[in-house]
Formats: structure tokens, sequence, C-alpha cells
């Protein structure tokens, strides 16, 4: 069967040397060799986060999240997260399920935050923690976390999902002010599904030492604690997705860097906004996003039929999540984009729309 190429908004394609990592035998996770791999891993993160602390842990994203608001946050916090689409909503979710006093900022999709608005909401809720995405991927937007960071009280914690941004382009934690910055492998990491990583501030560090949420397998201090006494994860932990995370950080570190992914990011991006300009699609956000483009698609054209067709042609894109689920296609670019497959899905798309009576609603 052939396998489609992945145009989706994660997982993401993998390069040669990564997947020659997962292929390589594994290690066990409590031998020597396997400590000189997460000692080399830890020495390379703050390239993606411009920050010291970090922990990596055997889950998807949402564990990542799950993981920064049950070390980071009290019960005597009071929790904003902003509501600004599909993965907007887990913030609230997460504190629903932990009893944390929470309110959301909400906010439409595909709109730039109004920043007025928002301060009002910061004035009347109080936050002593703030949450929100860095990269809305339901919607493709990309959010000013600098703008956000300045109304937001001093002492309030700043913890941001950065699952679809993290190695998509430079976001200094220390530039933007953030306190907790979550990232996850299969997204513009360009590796499978397994990891995901909480990198936090010396701020957010004193704040975990009195958190007094429950917690067993995410115990953040505990992880760092382990790694720097014996190099060694707490749990047992795929070790071959260490070894390929470790393979995409020495590329960074020798050859390409941040600023690279983000031409590359962006190459890809005019790609797609020249393309639109001659359909009947309209870009859909206000404030795109360098990891992924989101396109509304004309009345009565489904998007989930466009999908399927493109599948059988090799390629798979994501279409729309909530009430946008038939409306939106979303092409993904944030990890090992290759510019020329791009152009031919452009094409093949174009093909499929030519041929509109069969993806009509
Ligand atoms: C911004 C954002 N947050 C959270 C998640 C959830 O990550 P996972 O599916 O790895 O748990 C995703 C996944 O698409 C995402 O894009």
């Amino acid at each position: 069967m052939d396998i489609p190429k992945l145009f989706s908004p994660g997982p993401t394609p993998l390069s040669r040397d990564v997947l020659a990592a997962l292929a390589s035998p594994p290690l066990h996770h409590r031998s020597e060799a396997f400590s000189q791999v997460v000692s080399k891993v830890y020495d390379l993160l703050p390239l993606l986060f411009d920050e010291e602390n970090q922990v990596v842990l055997s889950s998807t994203g949402t564990g990542g999240l799950e993981a920064a608001l049950i070390n980071f946050a009290s019960y005597k916090d009071h929790v904003l997260s902003v509501n600004a689409g599909k993965f907007g909503e887990r913030w609230g979710d997460l504190c629903k399920v932990y009893g944390l006093s929470h309110n959301s900022f909400t906010s439409p999709w595909g709109k730039k935050i109004n920043l007025q608005n928002l301060k009002s909401h910061i004035s009347t809720h109080e936050p002593s923690v703030f949450c929100m995405q860095a990269c809305e991927t339901s919607t493709g937007s990309s959010f000013d976390l600098k703008q956000i960071k300045k109304i937001l009280p001093k002492n309030c914690l700043f913890i941001v999902d950065g699952i679809t941004a993290v190695g998509a382009y430079p976001l200094s934690m220390k530039e933007a002010g953030i306190d907790v910055l979550i990232a996850g492998s299969q997204k513009a990491l360009g590796l499978p599904v397994g990891l995901s990583i909480v990198a936090f501030s010396d701020r957010a560090k004193e704040k975990a030492k009195t958190s007094d949420l429950p917690r067993f397998y995410f115990d953040i201090l505990k992880e760092l604690k382990n790694i720097k006494n014996s190099t060694s994860t707490t749990w047992s932990t795929p070790t071959q997705l260490w070894q390929a995370l470790l393979v995409e950080l020495e590329k960074l570190n020798h050859n390409t860097g941040l600023s690279d992914k983000l031409k590359l990011n962006k190459e890809a991006q005019n790609l797609i906004f020249n393309w639109v300009k001659d359909t009947d699609f309209e870009l859909f956000s206000e404030c795109p996003s360098l990891s992924l483009t989101a396109l509304l698609a004309p009345p009565n054209i489904s998007t989930k039929k466009i999908q399927t067709k493109l599948i059988k042609e090799g390629y798979f894109i994501g279409a729309g999540q909530g009430s946008f689920k038939d409306k939106l296609i979303r092409i993904g670019h944030m990890a090992n984009v290759d510019l020329d497959d791009l152009k031919k899905l452009l094409s093949l798309l174009k093909k499929t729309l030519e041929e509109s009576e069969s993806i009509r609603i």
C-alpha cells in the first residue's frame, strides 16, 4: 500500500536520519549508552526554547499540557485561558477535571485576539495563571505573545501551548516572557508521536515547589532531579524516540538552526498564499501561522470529500475541526516540508476543485 505524503498539521514527515534512528536496536533506558543520549539531548534543548529548565516526557502533547498545569498551578490560583479554537478549549477541560478555579476568554475562530477586550477580562478575573496557544492548530492562527505578556499582571504565570510552534521558528521564552512552554514531538520537531517537552523559567520552578495538585506519573520536579542526579528518566521511556530527537537537535545545532526553518516555512506559506489567489478558497486566519495554513472552502464544497480524494492521490491534508469540520482544509508545512511536493499537492488540489461535482456537500 502506498503511504500518503503527510501535509497534515501533525504528524509531519520524517527525515531519513530520523527513520534510521528509529530503526536502530533499542537502548535499555537504564544503560550508560542511553544516559549519554539523554545528556546530549538536555544540552541541546535550550536551542528550541532559549530557557535552561526542561523535561522530556513520554506522552503526546496533551500529556505535556496536563503536566504543565498540575505542576505549576495550585488550588489557590485562578486560571484564565484563551479559547480561540479546538485546542484552546483544552485548557478549560483540564481545569475542570482538576477542580481549578477557571474562566475562558473566548475569541472568534481565525480572528486576531482583541487586546482591549482581553485586558478588561484580565482586570475582571485577576488571573494568577494564564494559558493559551502560541499557534491554534484548528484555525492556523499564530498569536502575538509579546503583546499579550504586556497586559498580564506581573505575578501571573504565563503558560503557552507551543505544540505546533516550537521548532517551526525561533520562539524565545525569555524574549516573550513565557514561564512554561510545551512542545510535541509529532509537529514541528519532525518526529513520530510519543514525546512532549515542557520548558520552564526559574520563576515557574519556584512556584512548582509549592504546587498542591495531585500527580503521580507527571512529576516535573522529580523528573528534573532524576535527570540532574543520574541522567536518567523517572519511568521507562521510548529510547529510539530520544535518539531521533537527538538527531534533529544536532541538525539544528550544526547546520540548519531555527531561522532556516522559519525561512523554509515562509516559502511554503507563500506558495499557498499565491495559490489561493487563483481559487475560490479564502485564507481563514487574520493572523496566519508559519506552521500550517487553513483555507476556507467556498460554500457547498465539502473539505472532507477533498481530503478523501487527495488521500487516494497520495497526499494527506487536514480537514477542519469543530463547526468548521467540513469547511476548512489545513495544510501543514512545519517540519521537513518538501516544496516540490507541496507544489504537486497544490496542483492536484486545483484539479480536484475543477472537478467540483464530486466534492459538493
Ligand atoms: C496546539 C495543539 N495543542 C495540543 C494538541 C494535542 O496534542 P496531542 O494530540 O499530541 O495530544 C495539538 C494536536 O494537534 C495541537 O495542535
